[in-house]
């Protein structure tokens, strides 16, 4: 009914846009694109659209939204209907009242994750061969959002269901399918049943054809836990660690580096000055063929969270971004996540 491209831009919220300039621009190597009074737009070398990080001026941090392109005008009517459907709030923002966007659809999912929708986009002078250009952590362009919500089974319900994703990966919160049978790529209908059982903890899904576009995890939510741009190779990722070393930033490091078992990602996890966190990234793989059952983790296994078995801090298990209400521009309360049993350690 409607092709949602590619995973675009996030909106975040700071309190202070000197100290985000100083750690995004300085330490980090992100390109000023635009600067208003209260809003820094900022991209990386590869995109072509005209930014991917908005940063806007408030009192209380947290997110503003999460966009997305579409493949066709018509596909933002597709998504509005979804939206009245099943009662979302919704509203639309006319061409030019974002800086260089079309006509934008602005929804709350049904955990009340605020997402854009948008077709037409200003591009800008493609950067990706102006080496002499790359600074900080050569960092190449946006990639995915990852959020918290109480019930992921419901999120991976509505974005598969709804909006059109496939799964790539999940993490079950039972150790053992509930349907007998040997899980085996030669045999994927099974799989296929085994996700429809599971009590899921986690979900990546994706449009792009690489792991995700946007995650789902159980927890205290609606939540923003973190925005992944890709970097150029692991050297950057490794460099970026030393810059913002050198420069007194090192309370920014939250996690990593490191390998993920699930997406086989090579991480790095920072902390902006307002808390709100990203991810650098990079070493995913390509995936296109969407009859590929998702690859399915125990919540248990060591090799899930960290392939080399090291544990995430506290921090990147208990706190993530507030999200902000569309029409009031509030943000918006939480819920407890469902539970499923007693871990031994979750992602
Ligand atoms: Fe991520």
């Amino acid at each position: 009914m409607f092709n949602i491209l590619r995973t675009a831009h996030v909106e975040f919220r700071v309190t202070d846009l000197d100290a985000s300039k100083r750690f995004y621009v300085d330490a980090l190597g992100f390109i000023i694109i635009h600067e208003e009074k209260d809003r820094l737009y900022l991209g990386c070398y590869e995109e072509r659209d005209l930014y991917s990080l908005v940063l806007r001026k408030t009192e209380k941090p947290g997110l503003g939204h999460l966009a997305f392109k579409v493949e066709s005008e018509s596909d933002l009517d597709a998504i509005a209907k979804v939206a009245q459907e099943d009662g979302l709030k919704h509203k639309w923002m006319n061409k030019g009242e974002k800086l260089g966007m079309g006509r934008t659809l602005a929804m709350q999912d049904p955990h009340g994750i605020p997402l854009h929708f948008f077709y037409e986009v200003e591009r800008r002078e493609w950067l990706l061969q102006r080496y002499d250009l790359y600074r900080g952590a050569r960092i190449q362009r946006i990639d995915h959002y990852n959020c918290q919500v109480p019930d992921c089974r419901r999120a991976y319900e509505w974005y598969t269901k709804r909006m059109g994703f496939h799964g790539s990966e999940y993490t079950a919160a039972n150790d053992v399918p509930k349907i007998p049978g040997e899980l085996s790529a030669k045999n994927p209908a099974h799989a296929w049943k085994v996700i429809e059982t599971d009590d899921l903890w986690a979900t990546w899904l994706h449009r792009k054809p690489n792991v995700h576009d946007i995650a789902m995890m159980n927890g205290i939510g609606p939540r923003l836990h973190h925005v992944g741009w890709w970097a150029y190779d692991r050297l950057s990722i490794l460099d970026a660690c030393d810059m913002l070393a050198s420069v007194g930033m090192v309370d920014s490091i939250e996690r990593g580096p490191g390998r993920h078992g699930l997406s086989n990602a090579f991480f790095l996890y920072l902390r902006d000055p307002d808390k709100n966190r990203i991810e650098i990234y990079c070493g995913d793989y390509l995936l296109t063929d969407w009859d590929m059952p998702p690859v399915r983790w125990s919540i248990n296994d060591k090799r899930r969270a960290t392939f080399w078995g090291h544990l995430p801090p506290k921090s990147w298990f208990e706190e993530a971004s507030l999200v902000e209400d569309i029409t009031t521009g509030d943000l918006l309360s939480t819920s407890d996540p469902k539970f499923f049993g007693k871990p031994s350690f979750v992602i």
